[in-house]
């Protein structure tokens, strides 16, 4: 199955470019999901937080982190007390990727070609929003914003340049906390509550 680049167009507005997501086919991660999980929140949002790709619940209900990571990033989002209707939420990738497995559908990881391809989309919200601070759940979510040599575990709760004054945060992705065994994940979780409070001390 062909893989190209999605085009979007190079000016309009979040909802004409939601429309185009949505029709999307530019790989073939289209075909088997239920629908594409384009991005929502404030049009003006200060800041983007950027995931992996939907989930199975993301792909029914057609919103981004509403799954169990979802539920677990809203538990950390109020703890620090950062308000997740001033987020804009989106993923680097559109569509749902997974494997059936009897009733169930196991996400899988985008391949390198489906988040290039999927890259441009990403591009547009960013330039479309235009936010002050881009927080990445995630090394997919990190690579796809700061680029491929992006290394998380080293430069994770740092703030690093993206250019025109715009900064970007890497934390771990809250599906990674959730695959722990329960006592790893409370020894994890307080360090990623203090990477959402710098993005929280930030849009003070
Ligand atoms: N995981 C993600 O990366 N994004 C979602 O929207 C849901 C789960």
């Amino acid at each position: 199955p062909s893989v190209e680049a999605a085009a979007p167009a190079s000016v309009g507005t979040l909802e004409a470019l939601r429309d185009e997501v949505l029709g999307c086919r530019a790989c073939p991660l289209w075909e088997p999901a239920t629908q594409a999980v384009f991005g929502e929140g404030p049009a003006d949002a200060r800041a983007m937080v950027v995931g992996e790709q939907p989930g199975d619940q993301e792909d029914l209900h057609g919103r981004p982190f509403v799954g169990p990571a979802g539920q677990l990033f809203n538990r950390a989002l109020a703890e620090v007390g950062i308000d997740r209707g001033t987020l804009y939420i989106t993923n680097a990738v559109k569509h749902f990727k997974f494997t059936p497995r009897g009733k169930r559908r196991l996400h899988e990881r985008p391949s390198a070609q489906e988040q290039a391809a999927c890259r441009p989309w990403l591009e547009a919200e960013l330039a479309r929003v235009r936010p002050r601070f881009v927080l990445c759940l995630g090394a997919t979510a990190a690579r796809a914003v700061l680029g491929p040599g992006f290394r998380l575990m080293e430069h994770r709760g740092r703030w690093q340049p993206m250019g025109e004054g715009v900064q970007a945060l890497a934390t771990v992705h809250p599906s990674w906390l959730l695959r722990l065994p329960a006592g790893e994940r409370e020894a994890a979780w307080p360090a990623f509550v203090a990477d959402l409070a710098h993005l929280r001390d930030a849009m003070e």
